[in-house]
């Protein structure tokens, strides 16, 4: 059931993504990000998992961040700055556990994704997205392991439920959950999305509102 603190925040979130999103800034390195400002949250994730996907349904936006049937389109920290009232940017990055690169620059995207993960104070929370149909890799634990170490509450999002039968995703939920006892600085909580039906997206919007909210009073 819904209660109607629930139903506030989702109306919230609601508002929040039906205002104007724009592209702001990309940064290839750490020595090129944008000053810090706001409420940032990051999308984390191993390549074509759905973090652009997920940013453009989140926003309602079909084109917003840039996708691709191809893993590693993503190369980039790339910024969205939301309503201006709200002060809120969502951060794209590059994806993780992309063998078929160049190991140099598989090396460089990773060491990106780790110092920003680890450095950066208007960093409010990052969503680690996994696959629903493959659940967490060890790619995957190195970045939840990174998280740990930083101050920045962060959580599980399967993406692509569309993809999985209803009773084998409350078994990927359950088998999530498990893995992330190893974990205590997450989130207890496994949100289950489709950027392809919006499954879960006025949930994920909600978390985001009430982040928002406590961030700012
Ligand atoms: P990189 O930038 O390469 O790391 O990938 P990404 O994580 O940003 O993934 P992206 O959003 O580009 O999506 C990768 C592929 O997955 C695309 O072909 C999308 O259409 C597909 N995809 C994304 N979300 C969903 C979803 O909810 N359901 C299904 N079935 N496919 C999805
Ligand atoms: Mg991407």
């Amino acid at each position: 059931m819904t209660t109607g603190l629930d139903a506030e925040l989702m109306e919230r979130g609601r508002r929040l993504f039906a205002g104007d999103w724009k592209f702001i800034w990309a940064s290839p390195s750490i020595k090129t990000l944008p000053p810090m400002a706001g409420v940032e949250i990051a999308f984390a994730g191993r390549s074509n998992v759905g973090k652009s996907s997920l940013i453009n349904a989140l926003t309602g936006r079909n084109a917003l961040a840039r996708t691709s049937n191809t893993p590693g389109r993503t190369q980039e920290l790339i910024f969205f700055e939301g309503p201006k009232n709200a002060n809120v940017r969502l951060v794209d990055m590059p994806g993780y556990g992309f063998a078929s690169a160049p190991k140099a620059r598989i090396a460089s995207w990773t060491s990106l994704i780790h110092q920003f993960l680890l450095g950066r104070a208007s960093l409010a929370r990052v969503y680690v997205l996994i696959d629903s149909r493959h659940g967490i890799k060890d790619t995957d634990q190195d970045i939840l392991t990174t998280l740990d170490r930083s101050a920045v509450s962060y959580q599980i999002v399967l993406t692509k439920a569309d993809e999985v039968k209803a009773g084998g995703m409350a078994e990927r939920i359950e088998a999530t959950r498990a893995l992330l006892v190893k974990h205590p600085a997450a989130f207890p909580d496994v949100l289950a999305t489709s950027s392809r039906t919006g499954a879960g997206m006025p949930e994920l919007r909600a978390a985001m509102a009430l982040l928002i909210g406590e961030r700012q009073r």
